[in-house]
């Protein structure tokens, strides 16, 4: 066991021996070094305000990427770069070109939002050449401005490159140099850090995962920590020990085999998104609206799936595609294995089918075969980097004869679990896709959901939206130049 955190602060070693294992790299920036450029607004991973940048790597490559200070924990910084605004102004006292293009195109704003402004595009340089509008926009979807406007900031994305050549940017001249350090400080021993009175662990490998959690069953496991860093500054709970997945290589694998995808607990919704849209444009889009970047970044698909939400938006999608879940854990004679549908992981509210021991290993995600019919929606009340009321995935197969011989219509937001809607199911089999069909299941869903009301939705918007999505599946599988989409929109708008 390695008992020293070690990162990149800028360019210089940090070595840290003792930490809280929740303390925040924001407050250890704010509080312990005095850095407080990048500040504190929501504390919750919705404003931006904090945005720092955190290279890594991936697969020998370093990547950077935006990332929420304030939910992200100090020691899962182990083995990153940490880039905060202080790190951008050249030693001559010269702006980096992401300042300079915000000087020039009016988009400096109040000190709350502008350091993570900055923040933002500074990744989206580093990781794309020219972006456009409709990227800039996606790029800065997790940064908030309560006051003014983000015309003169997407202006700044667009003249950032002209500003100055990207090859002419320290960081990513620098990149090569900074990946060779990064890679040194790698290994395969578990980091194990005390401090504050708590226990903070990150294996490398999945069996030292299973083992530390057989030895530590009340541990709580940490994967992009975008909802368990909510319980710390926000429910203000005590965590101890915290197992850390980050530093897994096996777990962040996505693979083809063949009929299915294989995506890793710790498979980023980045990574997810891209290999989702090969089977539907529309996981494509639905992805786009989970959180904003930084969210995207740092979150998975294990910790969307485990944390058992009855919101989260890929279980609707994934059981609608008919996923299976790999648990792992380590037994008395070594690794046990084994795999269920995902939709019977969700036995109740927060309750799940994971044994003692037991952790996400893997979701298995079989190809739309050829003829098959899916929908995702995603309802929500903002656009961007919110929570849906509700989402629907529907997954229909045709027989010969045209009619449908198999019905999978899987909703979030509408009861304690993501849930298929059997009695909305039944009345679509054997009926062909039509508005007749439709009305039928529509008709039928009362029968499958009791929603709640709460602040994002009444019962009653629910049962109607559900219904909505249905007929909305319909039109888009048979008037194909109907526009049914706001992210269409938004496109044509960006784009002309
Ligand atoms: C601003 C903001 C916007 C958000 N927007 C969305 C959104 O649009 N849609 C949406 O669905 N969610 C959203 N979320 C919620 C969150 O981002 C997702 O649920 C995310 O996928 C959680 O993944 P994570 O890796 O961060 O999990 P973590 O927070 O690290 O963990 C979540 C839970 O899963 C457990 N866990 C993690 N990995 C494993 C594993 N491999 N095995 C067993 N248990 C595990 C943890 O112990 C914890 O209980 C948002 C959150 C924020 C802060
Ligand atoms: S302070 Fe708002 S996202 Fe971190
Ligand atoms: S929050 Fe900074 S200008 Fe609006």
């Amino acid at each position: 066991m390695r008992e020293t955190l070690r990162f990149l602060l800028g360019d210089r070693l940090v070595e840290i021996d003792h930490c809280d294992p929740t303390f925040t790299v924001l407050d250890w920036l704010r509080l312990d070094r005095r850095m407080t450029g990048s500040k504190e607004g929501c504390a919750e991973g919705d404003c931006g305000a904090c945005t720092v940048v955190v290279g890594r790597l991936d697969r020998g490559r370093l990547r950077y990427e935006a990332t929420n200070a304030c939910i992200r924990f100090l020691p899962t910084l182990d083995g990153c770069q940490l880039l905060t605004v202080e790190h951008l102004k050249a030693a001559d006292g010269s702006l980096h070109p992401v300042q300079q293009a915000m000087v020039e195109c009016h988009g400096s704003q109040c000190g709350f939002c502008t350091p993570g402004f900055v923040m933002s595009l500074l990744a989206l340089r580093l990781n794309e050449e020219k972006p456009g509008v409709g990227r800039i926009e996606d790029a800065l979807a997790g940064n908030l401005c309560r006051c003014t406007g983000y015309e003169p900031i997407i202006a700044a994305g667009l003249r950032m490159d002209e500003i100055a050549p990207r090859e002419a940017d320290r960081f990513l001249s620098e990149r090569e140099a900074v990946a060779a350090r990064l890679a040194a400080l790698g290994d395969a021993e578990t980091l194990a850090l005390q401090g504050g009175g708590g226990s903070f662990y990150a294996p490398a490998t999945v069996e030292a995962l299973a083992e530390l959690v057989a030895a530590h069953p009340q541990a709580t496991l940490v994967a992009g920590a975008t909802d368990v860093g909510l319980w710390v500054t926000k429910a203000m709970k005590r965590l101890d020990p915290v197992i850390y997945l980050g530093r897994i290589e096996a777990l962040r694998a996505i693979t083809d085999e063949g009929d299915h995808l294989r995506l890793g607990a710790m498979a980023g919704h980045i990574e997810v998104r891209t290999a989702l849209a090969n089977l539907s444009p529309q996981l494509d889009e639905l992805m786009r609206r989970f959180g904003g970047e930084q969210v995207r970044n740092a979150g998975t698909i294990g910790g969307n799936i485990a944390n058992g939400s009855p919101i989260g938006d890929l279980p609707p999608a994934l059981i609608a595609l008919d996923a299976t879940l790999v648990l792992a854990r380590r037994s008395e004679t070594g690794m046990e294995r084994r795999s269920i549908p995902l939709e019977s992981f969700f036995i109740a509210y927060r309750k799940q089918d994971r044994r003692p021991g037991e952790f996400v290993e893997a979701v298995l995600v079989p190809k739309l075969a050829d003829g098959a019919l899916f929908h995702a929606s995603k309802v929500s009340k903002r656009f961007d980097e919110d929570i849906s009321a509700v989402c629907g995935a529907f997954r229909l197969t045709l027989g010969s004869d045209g009619r449908i011989s198999d019905a999978r219509l899987a909703y979030g937001g509408m009861a304690g679990i993501p849930k298929r809607a059997a009695a909305a199911e039944a009345a679509l089999v054997g009926q062909h896709w039509n508005e007749a069909a439709v009305t039928a299941a529509i008709t039928a869903l009362p029968q499958d959901f009791t929603p709640l009301d709460d602040m994002r939705a009444s019962a009653q918007y629910r049962l109607k939206i559900a219904g909505n999505l249905l007929r909305r599946f319909l039109i888009e599988t048979t008037q194909a130049e109907t526009q049914t989409r706001v992210a269409g929109l938004l496109a044509e708008a960006a784009h002309g």
